[in-house]
């Protein structure tokens, strides 16, 4: 589980994050949306320590991540996987080195067990014979599983990913979706998701946090969303035509 408390984040006098309270839980795809500009990077970049936060609390397991020693974090980072943005993959490394990178950083696990982990989350992300290619010779979702294989590699019990979708087409996205949530439910990790994408928010979204004005202005589930009252968030939500058709017709369907 992990809690957030009472959270702001300024940039030279710019408050960014304006007192984030958030909890999520394990087992669970907590969905961070909002607007871009609103903050979800900055959020997800002072949970995994890349900012230090101005003020507030970020508990693990009811561990003050803002209080800690940094060797106390390194511990911590130990159990958080990260799906970056553009996948961070190193390209002249192969499928399985880029995988087995975070294992010969961060651990002292022999040769032969390494391989088996290897393995192990490759065939867990279904990419069972690309273990010899160049992330130049493998499609985006490819490079994206990759990425999701390297994140988990670790076990960990925290998984971040900022923008999974992005560059995707939508059925590969959904693809990934369900392979983040089966992952997070499998191994009952806390998941944490910045997305646009309203598909991901009906598909996956256990538990939807929308970020306003640097605060949760929601939170809620992704079924939730649908018949929100509440006109912010109304607007973000249906501002294309295909989510307000999808909204009409929804409501078309529940009139007595
Ligand atoms: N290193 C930084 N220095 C100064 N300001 C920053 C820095 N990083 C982010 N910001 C500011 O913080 C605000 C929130 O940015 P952030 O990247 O978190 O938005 P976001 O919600 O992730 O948007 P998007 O949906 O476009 O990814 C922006 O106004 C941005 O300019
Ligand atoms: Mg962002």
């Amino acid at each position: 589980m992990i809690e957030i408390k009472q959270l702001y984040k300024s940039f030279n006098n710019v408050e960014v994050l304006k007192g984030i309270n958030i909890t999520m839980n394990e087992g669970k795809c907590n969905l961070v949306i909002g607007k871009s500009g609103a903050g979800k990077t900055v959020l997800i970049k002072c949970m995994v320590g890349l900012f230090e936060p101005t003020k507030g609390q970020i508990l693990y397991d009811e561990r003050d991540f803002v209080k800690m020693s940094e060797k106390q974090r390194k511990q911590i980072r130990l159990e958080m996987g990260m799906l970056f943005q553009g996948n961070a993959l190193f390209d002249s490394m192969t499928v399985e080195d880029n995988v087995r990178f975070p294992l010969d950083m961060f651990t002292s696990m022999t040769k032969k067990e390494k391989t088996d982990r290897v393995d192990e989350v490759l065939s867990r992300v279904n990419l069972v014979g690309a273990h010899k290619k160049f992330p130049s010779e493998i499609s985006g979702g490819m490079m994206k599983r990759v990425g999701i294989a390297r994140a988990i590699v670790q076990k960990p019990s925290y998984l971040f990913c900022d923008e999974p979708n992005s560059g995707l087409d939508p059925i590969t996205s959904i693809v990934i979706d369900e392979l983040i949530q089966e992952i997070t439910q499998d191994l009952n990790i806390t998941t944490v998701i910045n997305t646009h994408d309203m598909n991901s928010v009906m598909g996956i979204g256990d538990k939807v946090i929308y970020i306003h004005e640097g605060a949760v202005h929601w939170e809620g589930t992704g079924n939730e969303v649908m018949t929100t009252k509440d006109k912010e968030l109304d607007n973000f939500v249906f501002a294309s035509k295909f989510w307000k058709h999808i909204k009409e017709e929804q409501q078309e369907e529940n009139k007595p």
